[in-house]
Order: structure tokens, then C-alpha cells, then sequence
């Protein structure tokens, strides 16, 4: 097999984080992980989200890894150090897209997962902002996206955000890649822009791992890969994505 960066969610979240690397670094060689047995992950303990990581982690490990991308802000907001410090790899998170949200001015919201929420690494970030931004978690939207995610229209995501729905947000972050599918219906039940960080994860990992977009007519792109019990599944969302 050839060396390739993994890419790792609890479920189909990342796949949107991966749809972001490809199409950056389309001379990239990248397989996806999804957990989606055990998602979704935000409600656990994060002594449990990081067993799951741990877990996940070890079986990509066999394989000739390049690098790995955690791209589930759960797991990057509870155990992205530990990781890092496991495997000899280099392993990439992500961070919800707060500051240009900030940089907006205005009242913003973050919406992540419970566990992102409770972090000491996301309140941290908080508290660099100076108290404009305003937290929520939606307990039941990722399982909702994840249990729903070949028919949206099912999904419940005006209820998940109906207690927001007048807080009069100027800007809302999406701080789960879960959300990410249903951006424009968060936008349109909250009345404000949505930011996610799925562009800046794959500029910095395209920096960091000094890999350049250019691909010729000749090579093509290389298409992702899936691996797991759920590749047939994440494959055909990845593949079904707009
Ligand atoms: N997509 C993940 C995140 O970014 C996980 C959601 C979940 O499994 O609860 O937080």
C-alpha cells in the first residue's frame, strides 16, 4: 500500500473536511475512517471519545501513514494532544472558524457538541474572544445528520435550533463538521452567516505538509479512499456530496 493521510471522524462529519483536503490537495493521497458505529461522539465522556479515537488511531496506524487529520472537533477539542503525543505521525485537528466570525463584529453564536463545548482546549479559545461569542450546543443535530444523511430533508435541524432561533446572531460557527451538511439550513433558521473551518484545516495542512495544489491535465486528481466497516456507506456520501 502507498504511504496516505488518514483522515478520521466519528461518522460522516468528516467527510466534509475531506471533500476541503482533496480538492486543495488534489495530488494527495487520502483514506477516510469513519467510526459511524459508535457515533455519534459529542455526548460521551471524553474518557470514552478518547478510547474511541485511541482505537481508531491504532488501526490506521498499521497502515504507512503520512500524516493523519482528526476531523471531528470533538475528538481534536478532547485528546488532539494526546494523539499527537502517542504517534509518530504527524496528526492534524481541527478548530472551530471563530475568529473571522469575530472579526465580523456582532454577536456570535458557536455551535459544537457537548464535549467540544466542556473542553478546556474550546474554552480557552473562548475566553480569547472577550465574551462576544455566545456557546450552544444542539445535543441532538450530528446524530440527526449522521442517522438521516441520504435524506436531509428528514432531519430535524429547525428543532435541534429552535431555542435560538431569536437570539438575533450576527454570525453563527459551526464547530462540528457534522454541521457542515445542512450550512444553509442553519443559516436560514438562525438569520445570520455560518462559518466552518473546513478551508482553513486543508490550507494549513496543505502548508504544513508542503504540498502544492497544482495538478496537470496528465495526472488527474487522485480520488479518496474508504476504509472500515463503513466504507461502501462514507463512500457514497462522499461521492454524493454537492
Ligand atoms: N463531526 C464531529 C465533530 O466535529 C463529531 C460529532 C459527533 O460525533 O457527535 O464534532
Amino acid at each position: 500500500m502507498l504511504p496516505f493521510t488518514a483522515v478520521f471522524d466519528s461518522g460522516v462529519g468528516g467527510l466534509t473536511v475531506l471533500r476541503a483536503l482533496a480538492q486543495r490537495c488534489p495530488r494527495e493521497r487520502f483514506g477516510y475512517f469513519g467510526d459511524n458505529a459508535n457515533a455519534p461522539y459529542g455526548n460521551r465522556s471524553p474518557e470514552e471519545i478518547e478510547r474511541l479515537a485511541f482505537a481508531a488511531f491504532r488501526r490506521l496506524a498499521c497502515h504507512p501513514l503520512k500524516a493523519a487529520v482528526v476531523a471531528c472537533n470533538t475528538v481534536t477539542a478532547v485528546c488532539v494532544e494526546k494523539l499527537r503525543a502517542a504517534f509518530s505521525f504527524p496528526v492534524f485537528g481541527v478548530e472551530p472558524a471563530v475568529r473571522p466570525a469575530v472579526l465580523r463584529g456582532g454577536k456570535v453564536l458557536l455551535l459544537a457538541t457537548r464535549a467540544t463545548l466542556e473542553s478546556a482546549r474550546v474554552r480557552a479559545l473562548l475566553a480569547k474572544t472577550g465574551g462576544c461569542v455566545r456557546a450552544h450546543c444542539p445535543a441532538r443535530l450530528a446524530g440527526e445528520i449522521e442517522k438521516n444523511i441520504f435524506s436531509l430533508a428528514r432531519a430535524d435541524v429547525e428543532g435541534c435550533l429552535a431555542p435560538l432561533s431569536r437570539g438575533g446572531y450576527d454570525a453563527v460557527v459551526l464547530g462540528c463538521t457534522h454541521y457542515v451538511f445542512v450550512k444553509e439550513r442553519i443559516e436560514k433558521a438562525l438569520g445570520c452567516p455560518a462559518f466552518d473551518g473546513n478551508v482553513g484545516t486543508a490550507d494549513h495542512f496543505a502548508a504544513s505538509m508542503n504540498i502544492c495544489s497544482k495538478i496537470t491535465k496528465k495526472e488527474g486528481a487522485i480520488a479518496p479512499f474508504f476504509l472500515g466497516k463503513a466504507a461502501k456507506h462514507n463512500k457514497n456520501v462522499y461521492f454524493s456530496l454537492k
